[in-house]
């Protein structure tokens, strides 16, 4: 068995599915069901023999203890976090908790936890940190892309409290021993993103008739990766990545804000037209900049590539279609997670964003 935290989010319930997909293995799902954990991502596995799930914070470090001895998974893959860049900036403390707090607490089960294991067990067993490119910073427009040697410079209450969960995970295979593995992805997008991120929120906006809120000039720049590749790369490090390494994730695709949007209304005008006749580019809104907003990401993803063969399979075009049709064919799905408070501080912020 595996252990998923944040299972029930978005990156996390792909990664269930993928996983039950292409694995004899069961998974225990461990999340707290915060605003952004779904159970109805996972409905069409929920009858699997092989699924289970336990709603538990990872900050409950007694209740992930009792959990580790009662299933004795090889290995526990953390996706849990708070994950929203304008959420932490508005309020980070929740994500100094859940990110920082709760990774200790995760830790610090595991290494209980793997300490008492015998020998092979303990030699098998793996702790996969999922975090992000964010603890980067930001590139100016001829920067090279991110490695992983690249310094860290994290600039949102988001991106710090990643970064020093980062550097826990990484103390804790120095210090301790524990065999972590990290990942350092780009934007994901796909099936059963919230709607408060650019690429869900959009659609759902100009469905419902909505202004598409970009923030600053729409010229900010995203490596965007189709969550299927990055669970692939995931289950990949799981299976050959080297103890205490770090791998970079992206999907070479460099985009303008501004683009991603005109190709969302472009996709939406062909496969949904609006019934006047006209685009949805007419509801773009330019809006008040993201505080401290970060420039541009770009990963290098070289070393994931060379040391274990993983390159990303779906192109920018074809992963967007694929997300907005998922999003048609899903509006009951939308509708469930779209209770119209989580954008109220939004609104406020930026002026018509919501
Ligand atoms: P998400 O916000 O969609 O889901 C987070 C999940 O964690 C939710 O199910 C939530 O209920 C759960 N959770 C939150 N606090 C918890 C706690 N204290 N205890 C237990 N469960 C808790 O996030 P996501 O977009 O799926 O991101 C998953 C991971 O990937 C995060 O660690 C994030 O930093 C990282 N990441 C995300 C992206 C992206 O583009 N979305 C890119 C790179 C890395
Ligand atoms: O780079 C990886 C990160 O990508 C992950 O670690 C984060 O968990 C994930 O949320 C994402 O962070 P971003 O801040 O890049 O994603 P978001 O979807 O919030 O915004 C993408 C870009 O679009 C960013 O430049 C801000 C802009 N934006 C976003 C929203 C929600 C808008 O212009 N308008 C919007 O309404």
């Amino acid at each position: 068995m595996i252990f998923i935290t944040g299972g029930a989010g978005f990156i996390g319930a792909n990664f269930v599915h993928h996983w039950l997909g292409q694995s004899d293995e069961s998974v225990l799902v461990l999340d707290a069901l915060t605003y952004a954990g779904n159970l109805e991502s996972l409905a069409s596995v929920a009858s699997n023999p092989r699924y289970h799930f336990s709603q538990v914070d990872i900050c409950d470090g007694p209740a992930v203890s009792a959990l580790l001895k009662q299933h004795s998974p090889h290995a526990i893959l953390h996706f849990a976090a708070e994950s929203h860049v304008d959420r932490s900036i508005h309020g980070p403390g929740d994500f100094i908790r859940t990110n920082v707090q709760g990774t200790f607490e995760l830790l610090e089960a595991a290494r209980a936890y793997w300490n008492e294991l015998p020998a092979p067990e303990k030699a098998a067993f793996r702790f996969l940190h999922v975090s992000t490119d964010e603890v980067y910073g930001s590139l100016g427009p001829s920067d090279p892309a991110f490695t992983e040697t690249t310094p860290y410079a994290p600039n949102s209450p988001y991106s710090a409290s990643k970064a020093a969960s980062d550097h826990l995970v990484r103390a804790w295979h120095h210090s301790y021993g524990l065999p972590v593995l990290t990942t350092n992805c780009s934007n994901n997008y796909g099936p059963y993103q919230f709607p408060e991120k650019l690429i869900p929120l959009m659609i759902h906006n100009a469905l419902a008739g909505k202004p598409l809120p970009v923030y600053g000039d729409g010229q900010n720049v995203r490596d965007w990766l189709y969550v299927q590749d990055h669970c692939r790369a995931i289950a990949r490090v799981l299976e050959a990545g080297v103890l205490g390494e770090t791998y970079n994730v992206g999907g070479h695709n460099e985009v303008k804000n501004l683009d991603v949007v005109h190709t969302l209304c472009d996709l939406l005008d062909q496969l949904r037209p609006r019934t006047d006749g006209s685009s949805y580019r007419a509801q773009i809104t330019f809006v008040t900049d993201r505080p401290g907003h970060d420039r541009r990401y770009a990963i290098d993803a070289g070393k994931i590539k060379r040391e274990l063969g993983w390159t990303p399979q779906e192109t920018f075009a074809t992963g967007l279609r694929r997300t907005v049709q998922w999003y048609l064919d899903h509006p009951d799905w939308v509708a469930h997670v779209t209770s119209g408070e989580y954008r109220n501080w939004v609104g406020k912020q930026y002026g018509g964003a919501a």
